[in-house]
C-alpha cells in the first residue's frame, strides 16, 4: 500500500517507524515529516491543514490511505473533506469525522457527551460572555482550586487552575473576551479532581475497539512536575498502578460507553480514542478526550505492539477490527524528551545535534529536527523522544538516560525524574 502520514512530530517518527516495518507498506510519504521521518520515508513539504493540496496528492500518487497525526486536521474535517470528493472517497483516512473529533475540539460537546452516556467526569457548566454573572456566581459556589477550559483547541494551552476566586473570575472574564482567540468564546468550569493521571488508548472502527498499552506522560516542564505545561517531557508504559481491577472499570466505565455513544449518535469514528484519566478514591475519572495518539505516548505505546499496525488500519477502515487480535509486548517502554533551552517559552533553533548514531540500544525518535547542509539542527521545542525498553520502568529509564547524555545540543534540557511518581 501506498501510504500518507500527516504530521511532523516525534509521534510521527514512531508511527512512521512501525509503518514502515509491515510487508504491506510499499510507500510510505509524510507531510510535512521531520529529519528522522526523511530517513525512512519520503518526507513532502505539505501543510496537513490544506486538503486540497493533500488531496491533489493523493491522487497524483495513488495513496491508499491516509493516517492523520494530529488533531487539526480531524477538527477542521479532513476526513469528510475525503469522503465527499468523487475523487478521494474512496481513499480510507484514519482518524475520525468532524462530528467524532468534536470530542477533542469542544470540551463542551465532550462534557454533554459524557454527561449522556454516564461516564464519570468532573461536574461542570459552561459559560459565555451572554452569562458571565453566572459564571462569576458558580465560581463562589466552587470549592478551589478552580479548573477554567477553553471549549475549543488551544494548543495544550487552554486549561487553568487557580486557587482564588477573584483571579478565577477575572481570568473567565478574559478567556471569555478573547484569551485564547475563538477556542475561549465559551468556557467550561469544572470541579478540581484529586489523584493520579494515565492515559487510555482505543483503536475503533466505529463499531469495535482494541485496547493499546496504556500509558503516562509528563507534561510538566519541571521535575517533580513543577512549572508550566509542555507537549509532554516523557512518557511509560505500561502503568505500574494500574491493575486489572482499575482497568476493568475504565473499559465498563468509560471505554464501552464511549464507543456506544459514538455508535447511538451515528458519529462516524475510525481512528484513535486517546482518553485522559485520573484515579480519584480508586475510580476512574474522565479528564479529557482527545481524537489522536498523544505525543509522546506513541513513542512508548508504538514500540510494545507487536502485532502489524498497517493490518490493524487496514481492518479499521475496511469495519473488520473484531476480527483483529493484538500482541503486547511484556517489556516496559519509556521515553525521556530533549527539549532546547528555553522551552515551552522562547528558545532557539538551527542547533546542531551530535551523537544520534553513536545510540544503539535506545529507539531515536526525532520531533523538532530539519537537516541543514547535510547535518541534522534543532527546529523545534521538543527535538528528539529517546525511547528504550526494559524489565521494569526503571531498567528502561535508566538506557534512556544513558543516551541522553550521548546526544547534545547546545541549550539541550531534559527532566531528569521520569516516573518519580510511580
Ligand atoms: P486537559 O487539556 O483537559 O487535559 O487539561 C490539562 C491538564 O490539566 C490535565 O492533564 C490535568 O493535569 C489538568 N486538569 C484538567 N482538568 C482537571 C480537573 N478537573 N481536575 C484536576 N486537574 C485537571
Ligand atoms: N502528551 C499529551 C498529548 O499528546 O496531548
Amino acid at each position: 500500500m501506498n501510504l500518507l502520514l500527516l504530521g511532523s512530530g516525534g509521534r510521527e517518527h514512531a508511527f512512521a517507524w512501525k509503518l514502515t516495518q509491515s510487508q504491506h507498506c510499499k510507500q510510505l510519504f509524510v507531510a510535512p515529516g521531520n529529519a528522522g521521518t526523511a530517513q525512512i520515508a519520503n518526507n513532502i513539504p505539505l501543510n496537513p491543514n490544506d486538503f486540497e493540496s493533500i488531496g491533489q496528492f493523493c491522487v497524483k500518487q495513488q495513496i491508499d490511505m491516509v493516517i492523520v497525526g494530529p488533531e487539526e486536521p480531524l477538527v477542521r474535517g479532513i476526513y469528510d473533506f475525503f469522503l465527499e470528493n468523487k475523487d478521494l472517497h474512496n481513499i480510507p483516512v484514519i482518524g475520525p469525522s468532524k462530528q467524532g473529533a468534536q470530542l477533542e475540539g469542544s470540551k463542551a460537546f465532550a462534557k454533554k457527551f459524557m454527561a449522556d452516556y454516564n461516564i464519570p467526569t468532573a461536574a461542570y457548566q459552561e459559560f459565555t460572555l451572554e452569562n458571565l454573572e453566572e459564571g462569576y456566581q458558580f465560581i463562589d459556589q466552587q470549592a478551589t482550586p478552580i479548573v477554567l477550559k477553553a471549549d475549543g483547541l488551544a494548543a495544550g494551552k487552554g486549561v487553568l487552575i487557580l486557587d482564588d476566586r477573584q483571579e478565577a473570575k477575572q481570568a473567565l472574564k478574559e478567556m471569555l473576551e478573547g484569551k485564547f482567540g475563538a477556542a475561549s468564546n465559551k468556557v467550561v468550569i469544572e470541579e478540581f479532581l484529586d489523584g493520579i493521571e494515565f492515559s487510555v488508548f482505543v483503536l475503533t472502527d466505529g463499531n469495535s475497539y482494541k485496547i493499546l498499552p496504556v500509558a503516562k506522560d509528563y507534561k510538566r516542564i519541571g521535575e517533580g512536575d513543577t512549572g508550566l505545561n509542555t507537549g509532554g517531557m516523557g512518557a511509560v508504559s505500561p502503568v505500574p498502578f494500574l491493575d486489572d481491577k482499575l482497568m476493568e472499570k475504565v473499559i465498563s466505565n468509560v471505554v464501552e460507553p464511549t464507543i456506544k455513544g459514538l455508535q447511538d449518535r451515528k458519529i462516524a469514528y475510525k481512528g484513535f480514542v486517546f482518553i485522559g484519566l485520573i484515579r480519584v478514591d480508586g475510580e476512574p475519572m474522565v479528564i479529557e478526550y482527545n481524537c489522536r495518539m498523544g505525543d509522546p505516548e506513541t513513542e512508548v505505546v508504538l514500540p510494545r505492539l507487536k502485532s502489524d499496525l498497517l493490518g490493524l488500519f487496514d481492518a479499521v477502515a475496511k469495519g473488520t477490527l473484531e476480527e483483529q487480535s493484538i500482541e503486547i509486548d511484556e517489556q516496559a517502554a519509556c521515553t525521556v524528551m530533549l527539549v532546547s533551552g528555553g522551552y515551552p517559552e522562547a528558545y532557539e533553533k538551527g542547533k546542531e545535534i551530535s551523537g544520534i548514531k553513536e545510540v544503539s540500544d535506545s529507539l531515536v525518535f526525532q520531533a523538532g529536527t530539519a537537516e541543514k547542509e547535510g547535518a541534522i539542527v534543532t527546529n523545534g521545542g521538543r527535538v528528539i523522544a529517546l525511547t528504550s525498553y526494559g524489565t521494569d520502568f526503571k531498567a528502561a529509564l535508566e538506557l534512556s538516560y544513558k543516551n541522553a547524555a550521548i546526544i547534545n545540543f547546545e541549550g539541550k534540557n531534559y527532566r531528569k525524574d521520569i516516573g518519580f511518581d510511580l
